[in-house]
């Protein structure tokens, strides 16, 4: 059954780290975005739980101001009745006691609610917490038969399910043990990993783009696309966060998580139809697919930079406080993917992402290659002329959302010249539907069961294969030189350029010519 028919059931939302920055500056704003669309159940509730003590009431004015800042023109009596919700239970949520004291809460609010025994759990607590908080999830007894497919009547079984945030892991190993964690107490199809990425409107317009067009899916392989570019870069530095940063880097930071989500969509076949099931099928095989980078040879597939000092007081990535001596952390990272699959054998996917770069920009470049044969090569006129310039699509994702399309086109006039034409749609073009906080239409996704933009166990382990050979000893090499390696407000090491330039190609940005 599409899930996007499926009902929204009420339920507790139980949010670990309730006084933590991401609940009060997005999960809590988001669920009031989502009563006031009429899209939050009336029975719905919300428990916070972190170890500060604090009243209801008190958490409750603590959150307002939040809401506040998010919606300008917040509609009093929708934040009054969301208020009025908003639950909040002192504990620590890792020992069996405080765990044990939640779970009377839960049943308590269960029963004056009538929620039906249905839980929804979000971890947004820091990431070394996920596995005790779930081993005591489950030996609390939280965790009650889920709504399997095989219930004899699924819709008056009960679920519980949990919400999981990046960073799922550090490495391969770390991911495949929270898996096992969260695999000894839920089902698969009740655990939700979000990225809050995807919901980003051009990211499924992607799908809609792809698969409600007859145009493109003949030309979307191997034989017509040269190379695909996938970057979301930015002007900004790290700025405080330089302690959680240096353990990080920008391939954990966005690239094995958000642009392997943005590949998934852009490299996907075609799913038999949009229901989490088929969807998440077709994503695996993406990741799957993707050629093992040889261990020897990981400089030759990528390019890792830091920036340096800007002159003006920034005394660049290295020197900064925080940073360890001698890092190696990457602020800039372009990976250069293969895939070994029929539709994607020989064309390769750059990721990149990076910071202090010239630019704030998300996108996705297609780059077509050139047709087959030139037939106006012989035209006198165009004697001196370069070759034809080959397609080439972008879907831009921030700071505009729009997608453009170049062509060749005759200029007019006597005889054949021929220059290339932008063609370019907004996608942004409904100004009427307010933007709301990407959280809120996934938490309700996961109150119907829709797992559709959800990552699977499969789907993160395999994306974390990819990029170890980026992120371990293997990388040494891409590695050393790395500090100060490129200019604030460049596009990155010069290694990026080359990259390309090896293959004889070039980022999008060159060119553009800016
Ligand atoms: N902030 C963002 O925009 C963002 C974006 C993407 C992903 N994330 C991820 O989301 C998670 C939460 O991020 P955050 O920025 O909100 O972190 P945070 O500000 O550090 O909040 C986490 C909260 O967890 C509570 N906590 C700590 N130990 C606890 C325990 N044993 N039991 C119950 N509660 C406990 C703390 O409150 P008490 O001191 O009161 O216990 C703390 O305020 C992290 O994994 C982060 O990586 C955050």
């Amino acid at each position: 059954m599409p899930t996007q028919n499926l009902p929204v059931e009420p339920c507790i939302l139980v949010i670990f780290g309730a006084s933590g920055d991401l609940t009060a500056r997005k999960l809590v704003p988001a669920m009031y975005e989502m009563a006031k669309a009429g899209l939050l159940p009336s029975n719905t509730r919300i428990l916070g739980v972190s170890r500060r003590p604090k009243s209801d009431d008190e958490w409750r004015a603590e959150l307002e101001p939040w809401a506040r800042k998010h919606n300008a023109d917040l509609d009093e009596s929708v934040w009054r009745d969301v208020a009025s919700r908003i639950h909040y239970h002192a504990a620590d949520a890792t020992t069996a006691d405080g765990m044990e004291a939640v779970a009377r809460r839960i049943e308590d609010l269960d029963s004056q609610a009538n929620t039906r025994g249905n839980v929804l759990f979000f971890l947004s607590v820091a990431s070394s917490l996920y596995e005790p908080i779930v081993e005591r999830i489950d030996a609390a007894g939280l965790v009650v038969e889920g709504k399997r497919w095989c219930s004899l009547d699924p819709t008056n079984a009960s679920w519980q399910r949990i919400i999981v945030e990046k960073p799922f892991g550090e490495d391969d190993q770390t991911a495949r043990a929270l898996n096992r964690t969260l695999g000894r107490a839920f089902e698969e199809e009740a655990i939700y990993r979000i990225d809050h990425y995807l919901a980003k409107e051009i990211v499924q317009s992607l799908l809609v783009f792809r698969f409600a067009n007859v145009l493109w899916e003949p030309v979307w392989n191997q034989q017509f696309i040269d190379h695909v570019q996938i970057s979301a870069v930015e002007t900004v530095g790290v700025g405080q966060r330089t302690a959680f940063y240096d353990q990080t880097g920008a391939i954990r930071d966005m690239i094995q998580s958000h642009l392997f989500q943005v590949l998934a969509f852009v490299a996907m076949e075609p799913p038999t139809d949009y229901t989490p099931h088929h969807v998440r099928n077709e994503k695996v095989k993406v990741t799957d697919a993707i050629c093992p980078t040889p261990l020897d040879r990981v400089a030759e597939f990528c390019a890792l930079g830091q920036y340096g000092p800007d002159g003006t007081g920034d005394p660049g990535y290295a020197a900064s406080e925080g940073v360890a001596a001698g890092s190696t952390t990457e602020t800039f990272a372009a990976l250069q993917l293969h895939f070994e699959n029929w539709r994607w054998a020989g064309t390769p996917f750059y990721l990149r992402s990076g910071k202090r770069l010239a630019e704030k920009r998300t996108e996705v470049v297609v780059q077509f290659k050139p047709p087959a044969a030139n037939l106006f090569r012989k035209l006198p006129i165009l004697a001196d002329a370069k070759s034809l310039e080959p397609n080439r699509l972008v879907f831009s994702i921030a700071p505009d959302e729009n997608l453009s399309l170049r062509f060749e086109a005759k200029r007019p006039g006597f005889g054949i010249r021929i220059d290339p034409l932008e063609m370019v749609a907004a996608l942004d073009r409904n100004g009427d539907e307010p933007v709301v906080e990407a959280y809120g239409p996934l938490i309700i996704d996961a109150m119907r069961g829709d797992q559709t933009l959800f990552k699977s166990r499969i789907e993160v382990e395999s994306a974390w294969d990819a990029v170890m050979p980026f992120l371990n000893d293997a990388s040494a090499a891409a590695r050393s030189g790395i500090r100060d390696n490129y200019a604030p407000g460049s596009w990155g090491p010069e290694s990026a350029r080359a990259l390309l330039a090896r293959h004889g190609r070039r980022w999008y940005e060159e060119d553009r010519g800016t």
